[in-house]
């Protein structure tokens, strides 16, 4: 199957959407309400031009960063998506192995439709574990130990779905997940009450999820593990203090690709807030919208260490499964290359606020 038909990721959009049926397409594609910050997270990189520098030695040029500690061939990583197993048969096996290939980090989400322990022996990349915490604290404490035993490097702490967003496709679509997708890693959710409901997605997830999380409960998680917290779903400065304050190593700057709060700001709006607050206390991962090289490199002109990449990894996984995962990674990296090139940057640190020009603005910021 051909990995090598698209040559960037909108293609890869369109021949994904192909295969997928409609109801899990408009899962994986669709946002909250009117869609109107999955649209912003795009438009806002589009806004913003580029003023490269010119005769610049770019002969060689470093890509290579580190993550919390991990060494990265780029600063992408996959981000976490749940039951992945709708888009492909080997499901977060398939992604595991497509990011070996390229060598990049992944993030396993909780509702995988993979076994975590089966996840970390398929790739070689450095591999992170998304932790929503349930109502039940004792199964979240072993969800917690389990992913530190298997060799996760990071827990990633969704922060901005105490409940789940309004997605009104999959009200329309009255969607629910495959029965032969297999909720492979979070704990089993009991008997759920039965309800009229718009999205039984979303009946299940306040039936677990825990919505009364506060700051202190990140501390309550930093007492049970030795690996570093990352928060994800930060958007405003203030967040990431309180965020370092109560021990997390990092934040992600994200708004949940738009699936939770409609009109929420898109990222790359909210992210120099993030790293002017964040100094040198937390390293800022940044995602939501990236699609091509020059977005990424605009990211890190912003002060963001590293991106993830959502949808469009789901689109690969449709399309072509670990071959084509690693083939979206691999264009991806190719385009940040040749945007640096062009821009007269030779390594991720050569990448400064003064490259961008904001519309309506007539100087950089930050
Ligand atoms: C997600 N996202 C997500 N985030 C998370 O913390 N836990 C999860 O289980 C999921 N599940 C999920 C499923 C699907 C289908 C999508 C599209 C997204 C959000 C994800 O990690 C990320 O923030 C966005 O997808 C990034 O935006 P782009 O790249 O998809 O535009
Ligand atoms: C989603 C969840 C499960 O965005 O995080 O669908």
């Amino acid at each position: 199957m051909g990995a090598d038909l698209f040559i960037n990721l909108h293609d890869l959009e369109g021949l994904a959407r192909e295969r997928l049926p409609a109801g899990v397409f408009d899962y994986y594609a669709g946002g909250a309400h009117d869609e109107i910050t999955v649209r912003e997270n795009r438009a806002a990189y589009d806004r913003i031009a580029l003023r490269p520098r010119i005769f610049v030695d770019v002969s060689t040029r470093d890509l290579s960063t580190t993550l919390l500690g991990s060494v990265l061939r780029a600063p992408i990583g996959i981000a976490p998506m749940a039951f992945q197993g709708m888009a492909h048969p080997d499901g977060e096996l398939a992604t595991a192995r497509g990011a070996s290939a390229s060598r990049t980090l992944m993030t396993l989400s909780t509702f995988a439709s993979s076994p975590l322990e089966a996840v970390r022996s398929a790739t070689g990349s450095p591999l992170w574990f998304q932790l929503y915490v349930f109502k039940d604290r004792g199964a979240t404490r072993a969800l917690v130990a389990r992913a530190e035993n298997a060799g996760y490097a990071a827990l990633v702490v969704t922060a901005d779905a105490p409940v789940l967003g309004q997605r009104e496709r999959d009200i329309r679509g009255r969607f629910q997940i495959p029965a032969g997708v297999p909720n492979a890693v979070a704990p089993p959710a009991g008997s759920i009450p039965e309800a009229p409901v718009d999205s039984p997605l979303a009946h299940h997830f306040a039936h677990q999820v825990d919505p009364s999380l506060r700051w202190r409960d990140l501390e309550w998680l930093a007492g049970l593990t030795r690996l570093p917290l990352v928060v994800k779903g930060v958007l405003r400065g203030d967040d990431a203090h309180r965020a370092a304050e109560h021990g997390a190593a990092g934040v992600i700057v994200s708004n949940h690709g738009g699936r939770q709060l409609d009109t929420a700001v898109a990222t790359a709006d909210a992210l120099a807030d993030v790293t002017q607050e964040a100094g040198d206390r937390l390293e800022v991962i940044v995602d939501g919208g990236i699609r091509r090289g020059t977005d990424i490199l605009k990211a890190i002109a912003l002060g963001a260490r590293a991106v993830l990449v959502g949808r469009p990894i789901l689109w690969a996984l449709a399309h072509g499964g670990e071959t084509a995962v690693a083939r979206v990674l691999d264009l991806l990296r190719a385009e940040l290359d040749l945007a640096m090139a062009l821009c007269g940057c030779a390594s991720l640190g050569e990448i400064t606020p003064d490259l961008l020009v904001f519309s309506n603005r007539s100087t950089p910021r930050p």
